[in-house]
Order: structure tokens, then C-alpha cells, then sequence
């Protein structure tokens, strides 16, 4: 079925055999489950920090050396939920491949008793060794919470190894070679110390896609779906504010509804614009109730303009 049918939509011409254009045709070479930062729908200023800081410097030490330019750093990605922060993790990581590691509070927390600082030590240690590497730290709030607001004082030895590790100075070598991606939805829960230069210097704002974003991202979740000609420019103009897990939300539950009819009539059916714009309608965007939360911080709270991006962002959308 699915050689019979490729993903086809309305506004490109089809290519012979209704196949599609060539340059989608490349699944074959995909290891199974791996994502690619190509496969990440928008995120435009991401991808180029992530470039200039990381990638490009990776792959180029001739120029490294040339221009003087360290291998290290930090970026805090930030933003209502949905919208690809941990997604776009694990396209560095299909890139990247052995060079990645992952620590989330559950690793922290499956080897608490005692030995979760050293624990925290042990993974910027492996990483140090097999620079360069990426750390990323997901939910970073629930790991490096104000030490202040954390009366466990368990946690709070982590938060301090944390800046430690940040530092590079608990090693002989440093940090060279080792940049940390960090992601939360709560920034204004995350302590204030790992935000400083050198440690987490750069945070960038994650927004729900917008229309060509939004474009690739449904793009994404229908290529390996059996679609009738979808009318992709309706699609995303009924998709407003739509974070990226509700545009893949919007395709599940399209696939689901024709699935179902097929499973009933007994004959396979295609998906359909029409399915789509039903699924769509269906879903209300899921990010409401993070910019109702952070429009308070943004307006109260914005010590130092930490928060000026997203006052920018609720300016232009006129929620302030
Ligand atoms: N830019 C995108 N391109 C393609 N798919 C996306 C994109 N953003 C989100 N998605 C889809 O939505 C799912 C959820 O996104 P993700 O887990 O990255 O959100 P998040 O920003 O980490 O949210 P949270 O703050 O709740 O952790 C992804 O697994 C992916 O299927
Ligand atoms: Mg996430």
C-alpha cells in the first residue's frame, strides 16, 4: 500500500508513477526510529545556534583552530509545551549518533541514593572523554531547581554538582568539546546560577510553528501515510496556534479515522483532506494555558529582560 500510494499532495506537480517528488524518496536509507535535523519543521533560530556554535565547528577544526574558536557552550531551550524542544534534541542526536547523551531527572532520581552527584559527574566525565559530545538535560526545572525553593537537600547537591560540571573545573581539561542543550518549559523555575555565562549563556524562545513550519511539520507526519491529494495550504491555515504535537495529534487521529472506516467497510481507503480539517477541528491548541502563566512573568518578572522575546512574541499576538 504504502509503495502504491507515496505522500502526494495538492500543490506540487506529480512526479511519473504518482510517486512524488525524488527528493522525498529517501526513506530507505533511514535507520529505523532516528530523527534528522532536517526532519524538524521550522525552529529556523535554533538550528542556526545549534550550527554555529556546535555542528559547524565540529566539522570543520581546520577553521576551529584558524578563528580561535572554542568547542564548548551552552544553550537553554525554553517555551510552552509540544513545540519540539525535546524533539529537536533528538534530531542532534540522529546526527550526532554515539556523541549524545541524555540525562533526565529519572536517571538522576534511579541512582539517588547517595550517589547522585557522583552519577551527575559520571556522565560529564563520559562525555569529556568522547568530545565532542552534546549533554542534554531535559525538563532541566526539575533538575536544576531554585536551590532555594528545594528544601531536599539531596537535590540541592545536585544543582551545585551541576554548576561544578558546567564549569569544567572539577576536570583537568575542562570543558572543551562539550556543549550542553538544556530544555524546560518552567525557565523562570530553573536556578538563576545556571543561566550564567559560560554555563547555560543562551536560551532561546520555542514558539508553536508558524504556517511554513507548520507546512514541513504536517509534511513530516504524513510522509509515511497513505494520503490522497491533501490540500496542505487549508490545512495549516485552519492550524493557528497549533503547537507541533497537535499537528501530529491532528495526523494520528486523521489516520485513525480512516483506518477505522477501512477496518468497517473492508475496503482501504485513503486519507483525506477532509479528515484532516475533521481532526483539526476536533483539537483546540494546547498551548493556551502555558502563555496565560508565562504573560505574568513576562509582565512582572522579566529582571534583566530575561523574558523580552516572549513580550515581543504576546505584543505581536496582542495578548498583552
Ligand atoms: N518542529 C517539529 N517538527 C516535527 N514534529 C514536531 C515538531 N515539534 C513537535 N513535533 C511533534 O510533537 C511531539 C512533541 O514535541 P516535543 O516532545 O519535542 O515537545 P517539547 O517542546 O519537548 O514539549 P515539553 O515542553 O512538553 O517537553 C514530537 O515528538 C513530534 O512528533
Ligand atoms: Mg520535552
Amino acid at each position: 500500500m504504502r509503495d502504491l500510494v507515496g505522500p502526494r499532495f495538492l500543490d506540487e506537480p506529480q512526479a511519473e508513477g504518482g510517486r512524488g517528488p525524488p527528493g522525498r524518496r529517501r526513506l530507505g536509507r533511514r535507520r529505523p526510529g532516528a530523527v534528522r535535523l532536517a526532519d524538524v519543521g521550522g525552529m529556523e533560530e535554533v538550528k542556526e545556534r545549534l550550527e554555529a556554535a556546535f555542528l559547524a565547528p565540529m566539522r570543520n577544526p581546520e577553521l576551529r583552530r584558524l578563528y580561535g574558536k572554542s568547542l564548548r557552550g551552552g544553550l537553554l531551550l525554553y517555551g510552552p509545551p509540544g513545540c519540539g524542544k525535546t524533539f529537536i534534541a533528538r534530531a542532534v542526536a540522529g546526527e550526532l549518533g554515539a556523541n549524545f547523551l541524555t540525562v533526565s531527572l529519572s536517571d538522576v532520581l534511579d541512582m539517588w541514593i547517595g550517589a547522585s552527584e557522583k552519577n551527575i559527574h559520571d556522565i560529564f566525565e563520559t562525555a569529556r572523554r568522547q568530545a565532542p559530545c552534546v549533554v542534554f538535560l531535559d525538563e532541566l526545572d526539575a533538575l536544576g531547581a531554585k536551590r532555594s525553593r528545594t528544601h531536599h537537600s539531596g537535590l540541592r547537591n545536585v544543582v551545585n554538582q551541576l554548576l561544578t560540571e558546567l564549569d569544567g573545573i572539577a576536570s583537568g581539561a575542562g570543558n572543551e568539546g562539550v556543549f550542553v542543550l538544556a530544555a524546560t518549559n518552567v525557565p523562570w523555575d530553573v536556578d538563576i546560577a545556571l543561566r550564567r555565562p559560560g554555563r547555560l549563556d543562551r536560551t532561546l524562545l520555542v514558539l508553536p510553528p508558524d504556517a511554513a513550519a507548520r507546512e514541513s511539520i504536517l509534511r513530516y507526519h504524513l510522509r509515511e501515510r497513505p494520503i490522497e491529494a491533501v490540500d496542505l495550504g487549508k490545512l495549516v491555515k485552519a492550524t493557528e496556534d497549533f503547537s507541533g504535537a497537535d499537528l501530529a495529534h491532528v495526523c494520528e487521529s486523521a489516520a485513525e479515522a480512516a483506518l477505522l472506516d477501512s477496518a468497517r467497510s473492508g475496503s482501504v481507503r485513503l486519507i483525506t483532506t477532509k479528515d484532516l480539517l475533521g481532526a483539526a477541528r476536533q483539537i483546540k491548541p494546547s498551548t493556551e494555558p502555558w502563555f496565560a502563566a508565562a504573560r505574568n512573568v513576562a509582565m512582572f518578572a522579566n529582571e534583566g529582560g530575561l523574558y523580552d522575546d516572549l513580550l515581543a512574541h504576546l505584543k505581536r499576538k496582542r495578548k498583552l
